[in-house]
């Protein structure tokens, strides 16, 4: 399983990256507005520095906006997916982001005929928001294991990117089930590696080394 970090923040990133786990970024607008700098220029030292897969999220509503968002992102790297927002007008764009060789990120999805849909055109990734079905109390694990299913009936390529995860036990759920990538917020990377049982047993360890050495 691939990790990604969910975060537009240059020192996050880096921070992730010092763990050894970064495999690449996701980011939205609502993580784009809290930086201050400019969009695509962040997107570019994003690029640099994770030297992976960045998604860039259009603004757009409109296939043919989207689709000039689109080229003018993926032009800032080789890095750059395009996230589309999974609607109609989204899916035209789609199409069109395909026959151009953009990568693309689907994003929105909560649900598996919607994941059916954006295979079948040939996105890259996409990416169902478990954490917020989770949030109004709906089965998001069995939507994953649905879309896992369906992508494997008809070998479909697109990559399922499992987004909007709140803590490490979704982590987990989502690579039994067999997510290619997980996209976790950099608070959720730090809490991977917490247990209390780790820190009390080197607690231990080190008191027991510093008796032995007087
Ligand atoms: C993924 O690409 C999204 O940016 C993200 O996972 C959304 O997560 P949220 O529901 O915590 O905002």
């Amino acid at each position: 399983m691939k990790f990604f970090a969910d975060t537009a923040n240059l020192d996050e990133i880096r921070r992730v990256k010092s763990m050894g786990l970064l495999d690449g970024v996701t980011t939205n607008p609502s993580l784009v507005a809290k930086e201050s700098m400019d969009f695509h220029k962040l997107i570019g030292e994003i690029c640099e520095l994770v030297q992976g897969p960045v998604s860039a999220e259009v603004t757009a509503t409109e296939a043919d906006k989207m689709l000039l968002q689109a080229r003018e992102l993926s032009s800032i790297s080789e890095h750059v997916v395009v996230k589309l927002p999974t609607t109609t007008e989204g899916l035209k764009a789609l199409v069109r982001c395909v026959d151009e060789g953009i990568k693309t990120n689907m994003t929105l999805v909560f649900q598996p005929i919607q994941a059916l849909a954006v295979a079948k055109i040939g996105a890259t990734y996409v990416s169902p928001f478990l954490g917020r079905l989770d949030d109004i109390g709906q089965e998001a694990m069995a939507m994953l294991t649905s879309i896992r299913t369906i992508y494997d009936n008809y070998d479909f390529d697109t990559q399922i990117l499992a987004a909007s995860l709140r803590h490490p036990l979704h982590i987990v759920q989502a690579a039994e089930i067999g997510a290619d990538v997980a996209t976790l917020p950099p608070a959720v990377f730090e809490k991977m590696l917490a247990h209390p049982l780790t820190d009390i047993g080197l607690e231990r360890f080190l008191a027991d080394w510093k008796k032995a050495q007087g």
